[in-house]
């Protein structure tokens, strides 16, 4: 594996995944959006660290034209990647949306803004990554999705917007798979459910977790490196949780 592409590296998975490539010797390119682009001072200690081993641009996945735009930019340094690992996730943010409990609850914006980040995103991402990952080497086209998004899983109920955002993106995964068997047969596209992972994300919601159910993002990605390494052409749209079992749609 030589070059990578970590989507979302501002958040708690996202610079953990990057910090462990880098530590591979992987040649990482992170994107994180404007406001966070040498903001962060884990990122920044990771740049001056590894120099011309890590490369930063800014990327907002529910731009078009800012998508279009990050690739244009990654494009201009390398004509190849080996792995992409998108790590952005929206669950809450400070503009009103918030998981749902009830129906009373369900207002068009947060759906929207939930299936803009977490199932549109992925599909442009694939739409400009598509002539890096076509080549002779095998290549990995990841997205970090959540157990939450299996249908036949679903037993606790609520979460409309997140929970079916992710499911969407679970079917993107399957159709690109697809797609990308006809036009880019060495690439593998699957979903990656992390484990409970204490991160912003995950913040407001940890307190009714069971003891030992919670784990780092730093044992995290270490996990779920492992399943990347062993992931094969058979597995492509498929969905695998941290310890490589497989998540039912
Ligand atoms: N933590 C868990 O327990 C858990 C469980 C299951 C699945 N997951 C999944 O794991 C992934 C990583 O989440 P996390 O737990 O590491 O949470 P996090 O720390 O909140 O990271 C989320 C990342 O998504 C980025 N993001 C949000 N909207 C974006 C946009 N429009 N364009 C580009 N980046 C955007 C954020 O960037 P900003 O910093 O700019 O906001 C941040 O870097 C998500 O897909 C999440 O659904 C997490």
């Amino acid at each position: 594996m030589d070059n990578a592409l970590i989507i979302g590296a501002s958040g708690d998975i996202g610079i953990r995944m990057t910090q462990l490539l880098l530590e591979k010797g992987i040649h990482v390119i992170a994107s994180v959006r404007d406001h966070n682009l040498n903001k962060s001072e884990y990122l920044n200690t990771l740049k001056s660290d590894y120099k011309s081993q890590l490369i930063l641009v800014s990327m907002d996945i529910s731009a078009q034209e800012s998508v279009e735009k990050a690739f244009s930019f990654i494009s201009g340094h390398t004509n190849k990647l080996n792995l992409i690992i998108n790590c952005t996730g929206l669950l809450h943010n400070n503009k009103g949306l918030q998981p749902e409990k009830r129906l009373e609850d369900i207002n068009t914006d947060n759906l929207v803004q939930s299936f803009t980040v977490n199932s549109i995103g992925p599909l442009l991402i694939a739409r400009y990554a598509l002539p890096l990952l076509r080549h002779n080497d095998r290549s990995v086209l990841s997205n970090i999705s959540a157990r939450i998004g299996s249908i036949s899983d679903n037993r606790a109920g609520g979460w409309y917007a997140y929970r079916a955002a992710k499911a969407a993106q679970n079917m993107i995964t399957k159709t690109l798979a697809i797609e990308l068997n006809r036009r880019s047969p060495n690439t593998i596209c699957v979903g990656l459910h992390p484990g409970t992972v204490n991160t912003k994300l995950s913040k407001p919601f940890q307190r009714n977790l069971k003891l030992g159910q919670l784990t780092t993002a730093k044992q995290s990605v270490n996990y779920l490196y492992k399943v990347i390494t062993k992931l094969e052409k058979k597995d492509s749209g498929k969905i695998f949780a941290w310890d490589g079992s497989e998540i039912s749609p």
